[in-house]
């Protein structure tokens, strides 16, 4: 079977296409033929990470641990392994592979059936079906800011694939939203269900006068200090990377410490409930797949230039078949 295979660390060149043995289904595994796949931001962290040496203590010294990235799918059970009672072959299916798994960025993938994978919602198309990074990292930055049904919140750049996640499972969960984005991405947040959008080209978000049960930086592109303003008293800032110079991590580090601070980047917890969770958002037209590039898995490379240039918009997928 092909499988993109990393060669190193580096430059998407390091990525290559290559004939792989396809996979055997171990005790309670499933076999799925891959339709669809995304390469996201964790994808690229892992074939060049930032600051190298944390990420090469995390991925391997001196090769990547796990060559074949990929961390969605979205496809077909062609077989599955002895002891598995909840799919059978022709079930269509998606979800994620777990942390060292071999990746989905191939033909084939062997998944545990208890880990996390589901049935498709009838009818929908397997490229549609890819939803699971962003919502995996945007429900811990939701849980976190633990808001209730008619609650505000500002999301900072809701336009990629956690911010359109986050947008969406917000408005699923009666949280009234404000997104923050580029002048292009207007439409889009309004049609996700933004209830205002401000254009961060245009205008200084910080100054717009009302305040906030929350606020999520999606980008990891500001910071409290420059948001505290908007934030009624107690409400959290939660964040979803280290922040410009580190400013959300080390604040997320002082609350860890000591107990004070309204600071964090929330981590997923372990629960492959998740992706019926995600299922049920789907099948009640809550949450749907924000398309940016579509690209066969040949060009694979291509798709990694692309995400490096942290200017797509939601997910980039990978048409296996
Ligand atoms: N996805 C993951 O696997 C993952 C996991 C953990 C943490 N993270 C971190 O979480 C962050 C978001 O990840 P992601 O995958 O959602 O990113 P992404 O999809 O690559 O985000 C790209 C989007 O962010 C917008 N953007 C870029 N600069 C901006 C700015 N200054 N202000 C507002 N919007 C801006 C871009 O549109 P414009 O440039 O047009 O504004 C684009 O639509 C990243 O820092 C990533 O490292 C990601």
């Amino acid at each position: 079977m092909r499988a993109a295979v990393l060669t190193g660390y580096g430059s998407p060149d390091v990525v290559e296409v290559r004939q792989v043995p396809k996979p055997v289904p171990k005790e309670r595994e499933v076999l799925v033929a891959v339709h669809a796949t995304v390469v996201g931001r964790s994808d690229c962290g892992r074939r060049d990470p930032h600051p190298r040496l944390f990420g090469r203590l995390m991925y391997g010294p001196l090769q990547p641990g796990r060559t074949t990235l990929g961390m969605e799918f979205a496809g077909e059970v062609e077989a599955i392994g002895n002891g598995v009672t909840a799919f059978k072959p022709g079930d269509r299916v998606f979800g994620m592979v777990r942390y060292r798994e071999v990746g989905a960025h191939a033909d084939y993938v062997c998944v545990s059936e208890d880990g996390y994978i589901a049935t498709i919602p009838e009818g929908l198309p397997f490229e549609q079906a890819v939803v699971c990074e962003g919502a995996f990292y945007a429900q811990p930055c939701l849980t976190k800011l633990n808001l209730k049904p008619g609650d505000k919140l500002l999301i900072y750049g809701a336009s990629g694939a956690i911010g359109t996640a986050a947008l969406q499972l917000a408005r699923a969960a009666g949280v009234r939203v404000t997104a923050v984005v580029d002048t292009r991405h207007l439409e889009l947040v309004k049609s996700l269900g933004a209830e205002r959008a401000i254009d961060y080209t245009k205008e200084d978000f910080t100054r717009i006068g009302e305040k906030f049960d929350g606020l999520l930086d999606a980008v990891g592109k500001t910071t409290f200090l420059r948001c505290r303003r908007l934030l009624k008293p107690g409400a959290m800032f939660v964040g979803t990377d280290m922040g410009p110079y580190g400013q959300t991590l080390l604040l997320t580090m002082w609350r860890a410490l000591t107990g004070r601070g309204r600071v964090t980047v929330p981590l997923p917890k372990r629960d492959p409930g998740f992706v019926r969770f995600l299922k049920a958002r789907m099948e009640a037209g809550e949450l749907r797949a924000v398309i940016d590039r579509r690209y066969p898995l040949e060009a694979v490379a291509d798709a990694h230039r692309y995400v490096d240039t942290r200017q797509k918009t939601g997910i980039v997928v990978i048409d296996v078949r």
